[in-house]
């Protein structure tokens, strides 16, 4: 794998987007496919994708939906991205490989930035301060709200604290990610999710291949 955007090490590639709009399934795909092809990737999630930070995110992904403040969530979701980046995402850049991730810091700026009164330059000034590191490339996958409502609690996962906040929340999310992309064209594309996940795949696919130079 070659260095990319003039970054040394490994590319770095998250998955965001409203819950139930398939970036598991996703980026479990790309992984997949990137790996037959004979590249090194690691796939990861957040909350989570190390010790630490899956600890944080029992705290944060379950118990009474106002368990936390905004603000404390913030710090909690920082922390835990912290450690990720630390002990898996950094170490495996460095060592070359590719890193994909099931959500990083566009999540908090949306769920915890633009939901619950204006939190996001906070958000931003603990990005700053404590991550410092955007993906290479970020897949945005954009969909309905209430199929994707209907999708992510049919799993019955437990950790379906934000999934409690219901519909309104998640169409408040979907503006902010749409918003997001519009704002970081250079590093966002936004992925139509309403479609058979073979379809969705093979554009992100050719995505990877047109911006990244990646072969899959
Ligand atoms: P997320 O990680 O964004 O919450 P998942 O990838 O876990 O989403 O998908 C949520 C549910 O929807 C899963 O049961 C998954 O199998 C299913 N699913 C994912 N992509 C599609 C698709 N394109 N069409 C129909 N169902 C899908
Ligand atoms: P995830 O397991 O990706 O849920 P889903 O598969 O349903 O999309 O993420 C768990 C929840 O955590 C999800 O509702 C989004 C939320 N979250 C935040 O609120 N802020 C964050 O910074 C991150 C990473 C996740």
């Amino acid at each position: 794998m070659t260095a990319h955007h003039g970054a040394p090490g490994g590319l770095f590639v998250s998955f965001e987007g409203i819950d139930g709009s398939g970036k598991s399934t996703q980026s479990r795909a790309l992984a997949a496919r990137l790996k037959s092809s004979g590249q090194d990737v690691v796939l990861t999630r957040e909350p989570g994708g190390s010790a630490g930070a899956e600890e944080i995110r029992q705290l944060v992904l379950t118990g009474d939906p106002g368990r936390w403040s905004a603000e404390t969530e913030i710090l909690l979701f920082t922390a835990a991205r912290r450690d990720h980046l630390e002990r898996l995402i950094s170490p495996a850049l460095a060592k070359g490989q590719t890193v994909i991730t099931d959500r990083f810091a566009d999540s908090t700026r949306v769920y915890q930035g633009a939901t619950r009164g204006d939190l996001r330059s906070l958000v931003d000034k603990l990005h700053d301060l404590m991550i410092g590191r955007e993906p290479d490339l970020t897949f945005i996958i954009d969909m309905d709200p209430a199929v994707a409502l209907a999708r992510g609690l049919g799993r019955g996962s437990g950790e379906d604290r934000f999934e409690d906040f219901g519909l309104g929340f998640q169409e408040t999310l979907r503006h902010g990610f749409l918003a997001l992309a519009k704002a970081n064209p250079d590093r966002c594309l936004l992925i139509d999710g309403n479609r058979e996940a073979e379809a969705v795949e093979a554009e992100i696919a050719a995505h990877m291949q047109a911006r990244l130079r990646v072969l899959v």
